[in-house]
């Protein structure tokens, strides 16, 4: 039974096999910063303010051209194919159907050709650069053809976290170990779902620039590896400022320094992260800087945040700490591998439901009366 995002990765935990529910779920290392994006949320209480008309409440924010029935957008997942065939289409039309937004990766296993464009118009794409420049400018040129209006560039992801559950299900780089082929076997029903309809996964984004030997399956996966740009500057930035004319936001930023060169550099947003854990652990969570950069870099500026949300709870307290909004990483996955496009509609029903229900209990008619008075630092 469902009634929160948690029953969703209990529920993928047995509908996948192993070593695709360990890539979901897993982080770097030894999952220090996994753990912390969690117990960030839990440093803070709420003090609820009692004696207000709350019977009308809007959970609505407007992010530049994006307007959000609620606060939260899916964040951008790469090689979502090995959770379910179609993944990428199904969250983008559940996203278009709860009325919030889909950031599509560089590495979806859809190609920005694949997902139609919304009735919302706003669309939105996450780039990694990758060494060959001309990929880049290909792929900008492809997302605005696509009717994308909004670019992610995310920066903390140039040398790849160490990612230890995803090794140990696999014999030589790409190769799985027998004990997962057998772990897959042990998984009709994810084969049928996933594997029987479309054959392995590709990266649909890639293929055009794939060189032959690695167009085949996961192939794609070791050239994206190797062609990670780690030279990834300031001035990369700024060209692709000067490229793109939509929205740009930085994806990544933990620091106060790094937070006003962005904005200085013309960028329309921030994303504080650390890649949900994934990347380099021990890092400090982002909601845990998110109060000294929204002191820095003012009310106007707009900034997003993610890590380790799960419950309706957490964006308020994200919201109350000076974030516009909030992307939803892991959940949103395993509900897609549980069921589908109807599951991830449904977890964000539930987690929509949850900010509604926490905004009454708070006392606030609306996400914009939310700020650092509803919260109180835990002090046991
Ligand atoms: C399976 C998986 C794949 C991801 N792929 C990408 C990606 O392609 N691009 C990107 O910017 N971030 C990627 N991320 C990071 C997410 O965008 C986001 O920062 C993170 O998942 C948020 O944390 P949460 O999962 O705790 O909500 C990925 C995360 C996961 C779990």
């Amino acid at each position: 039974m469902i009634v929160n995002l948690e029953d969703y990765r209990r529920q993928a935990q047995r509908a996948l096999p192993v070593f695709a529910f360990d890539y979901v779920d897993g982080g770097a290392d030894d999952q220090r910063t996994l753990a912390d994006n969690r117990a960030a949320f839990d440093r803070w209480q709420f003090v609820a303010t009692m004696l207000r008309d709350v019977s009308v409440r809007r959970l609505d924010v407007q992010l530049g051209d994006t307007a959000l029935a609620a606060p939260c957008l899916i964040a951008p997942t790469g090689y979502n194919g090995m959770l379910r065939y179609r993944a990428d289409q199904m969250l983008a039309q559940a996203a278009e159907r709860a009325g919030i937004t889909y950031i599509q990766s560089t590495v979806s296993t859809a190609s920005l050709e694949d997902i139609p464009a919304g009735r919302t118009g706003a669309r939105w794409f996450q780039l990694y650069v990758l060494k060959d420049r001309s990929v880049t400018v290909d792929l900008l040129r492809r997302a605005r053809a696509a009717g994308c209006t909004n670019l992610v560039v995310s920066v903390d992801a140039v040398h790849f976290g160490n990612r230890e559950r995803d090794q140990r299900h696999y014999r030589k780089p790409m190769k799985l170990s027998l004990a997962s082929y057998l772990n897959v076997a042990r998984h009709p029903g994810w084969v049928l779902r996933t594997l029987v309809p479309g054959g392995m996964p590709g990266f649909g984004n890639l293929r055009p620039y794939l060189p032959p030997q690695y167009r085949r399956g996961v192939g794609g996966a070791t050239y994206f590896a190797q062609q990670m740009d780690d030279t990834l500057n300031w001035q990369t930035l700024a060209w692709i400022r000067s490229l793109w004319q939509g929205g740009l936001y930085v994806k990544g930023i933990l620091t106060i320094d790094d937070a006003e060169a962005a904005l200085a550099l013309g960028a329309d947003g921030l994303i504080l992260s650390n890649h949900g854990g994934r990347q380099l652990d021990g890092s400090v969570s982002p909601l845990t800087v998110l109060p000294e950069i929204r002191r820095a870099c003012g009310p106007a500026a707009r900034i997003l945040i993610d890590g380790g949300i799960r419950r309706g709870t957490d964006v308020v307290k994200a919201l109350a700490l000076g974030a516009n909004a909030v992307l939803v990483g892991r959940p949103i996955l395993y509900a897609v591998a549980v069921a589908g496009e109807a599951g991830v509609v449904r977890a964000l029903t539930l987690l929509t439901q949850e900010i509604d229900r926490t905004l009454a209990q708070l006392g606030c008619r609306s996400v914009a009366e939310l700020g650092p008075h509803l919260l109180r630092r835990r002090e046991i």
